[in-house]
């Protein structure tokens, strides 16, 4: 259907007082995206421009929806937070199409295809307002959607009579109104005497007794769950990282102890891939296929090649790991790193902003900072790159074929040509010509003769030598040594 007669309002600008945080909730991350970009991509996918209507840290929403490249939008801020009905009014200048969609900016797990329903069911009835609506146990928080003798209306939690409290039907906050009848009508509505507030779904009664067309559609609960306190973002969070990877499991990826694993919703996974329980993949990361991913372990905006093997317990952040390469356990990988096909980064060992190459091996407890590391290098354990100087960081340079001894110290900017060899325990400060041995180590003397020497010295007292022991009877009451002797 075509979508060029809908415009959309989304109301952003509430102060999330249920949350009993200082961020609106609209910000929050559900699966690493914030709330208020759910929709928003929806309304993309269909083409339907939209205006948020923003007020309580507008600035930051607007931020977030250019980081995610949200189009065909524009702002308008509320001024005075007085309920959804001024929030709608405040984007009155903006009003053209023949159908304007309004959503409320916390049903995050909202579908295209149930928008699609919305606009098809309204046009096809000739609506003025048409809303979704679904059922649900505990109806709780939300407007009971109430029919009686024919006429439709929307009560309120705080307004709700005590007869309706129990009714089930509920309204979900995404509607369909006919331009022409919000024009008319929006500013008709008066404020509750209970909350003080405009509701924009007094409309509902509004158009029901005045005969214009009232029409609901039916949505599942979880796909239209509202997000007012923590609770019910646990809720949203759990269902969407569900869907997640029972989709990746669909297409061949395997989840140890699933309902303990994080994948954010940019992620991609490779079929015959391994996700041990208690790993995170988020931020975007792309797995290749047959990668393993061991327990515990975080992927953060990182590529993974075919046939990564990340060992339990490493972090994986904001890098790029070739094919076939492994990675600890215990391993951490930050700040742009490039890992080569093949390469070993192993237990206990950091790599920051640096390129390790083609079968490079660091394979335990090394430092390697801002540093290019050629192909087919072998790390010492224990390695150091002094890349700090207290004031500016210092690039170190190891060309192919080096082997660097265990327990070196590389003091940036050093530079270790191809095939050189640095001796086991050395401070390296000078640059290493290519094909040559540097040892930067004390010559190690041996004394002969010197234990025999010492002898007596550092032994303790024989027996005979030692002190006569007290008759006296100690009791210890903590540190604190007490006599007790009658
Ligand atoms: C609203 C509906 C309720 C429905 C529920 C569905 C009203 C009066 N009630 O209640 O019938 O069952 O959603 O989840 O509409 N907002 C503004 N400006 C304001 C107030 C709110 O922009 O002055 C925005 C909020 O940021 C939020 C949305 O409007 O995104 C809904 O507001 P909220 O306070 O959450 O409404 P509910 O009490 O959930
Ligand atoms: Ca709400």
């Amino acid at each position: 259907m075509s979508t060029n007669n809908t415009q959309a309002i989304l109301l952003a600008a509430g102060r999330s007082s249920r949350f009993k945080r200082k961020k609106s909730k609209l910000l929050s991350k559900i699966c690493g995206r914030a709330m208020v970009i759910f929709p928003l991509k929806v309304l993309n996918k269909l083409n339907i421009p939209v205006t948020a209507v923003i007020n309580y840290q507008g600035d930051e929403i607007k931020e977030e929806v250019k980081r995610e490249k949200i189009k065909d939008i524009n702002f308008v801020s509320q001024i005075d937070a007085k309920g959804t009905a001024s929030a709608v009014l405040s984007s009155k200048e903006h009003w053209s199409a023949k159908n304007i969609l309004v959503l409320n900016g916390d049903v995050p797990l909202i579908t295209k295809e149930l928008i699609s329903d919305l606009m098809e069911k309204h046009e096809k009835n000739n609506a003025s307002v048409s809303l979704l609506s679904t059922y649900v146990l505990n109806p709780k928080g939300y407007g009971r959607i109430v029919e009686n003798n024919g006429k439709v209306r929307i009560y309120e939690e705080k307004d709700c009579p005590e007869e309706f409290k129990n009714s089930n039907k509920i309204n979900v906050g995404v509607y369909l109104f006919k331009r022409t009848f919000l024009q008319k009508y929006l500013e008709k509505l008066e404020k509750s005497p209970v909350s003080g507030e405009f509701y924009l779904t007094d409309l509902i009664a509004f158009a029901s007794d005045k005969n214009l067309g009232v029409q609901d559609v039916p949505a599942s609960f979880d796909e239209v769950r509202g997000v007012n306190d923590l609770q019910e973002l646990w809720a949203v969070d759990q269902i969407l990282r569900s869907n997640l990877i029972k989709h990746w499991m669909r297409n061949g990826v395997r989840f140890e102890l699933a309902q303990n694993i994080h994948v954010d919703i940019d992620v991609e996974i490779g079929a015959g891939s391994f996700i041990g329980t208690g790993a995170h993949i988020i931020g975007g990361s792309k797995l290749g296929e047959e990668c393993i991913v061991g327990a515990f372990s975080i992927i953060k905006n990182s590529k993974l090649g075919e046939g990564v093997f990340v060992d339990y317990h490493s972090i994986v952040q904001d890098s790029v790991i070739g094919k076939g390469a492994e990675v600890g356990p215990f391993a951490r990988l930050r700040n742009g790193v490039s890992l080569g096909e093949n390469a070993v980064v192993g237990n206990f060992v950091e790599v920051k902003n640096s390129k390790i190459s083609t079968n490079t091996k660091v394979k335990h407890m090394a430092y390697v900072g801002d540093a290019s590391v050629g192909k087919n290098v072998n790390i010492g354990a224990g390695t150091v790159f002094c890349n700090y100087d207290g004031k500016k960081k210092h690039r170190t340079i190891i060309e192919d074929d080096v082997f660097v001894g265990s327990n070196d110290t590389l003091i940036a900017p050093v530079k270790i040509s191809k095939g050189a060899y640095t001796a086991a325990g050395s401070t390296i400060t000078k640059d290493v010509p290519s094909g040559s041995l540097a040892i930067a180590r004390p010559i190690q003397e041996n004394k002969d003769g010197y234990a025999s020497r010492i002898k007596g010295r550092i032994e303790g007292p024989t027996k005979e030598e030692a002190p006569v022991k007290t008759t006296k009877k100690f009791h210890f009451i903590g540190a604190v040594k007490t006599d007790n002797t009658p």
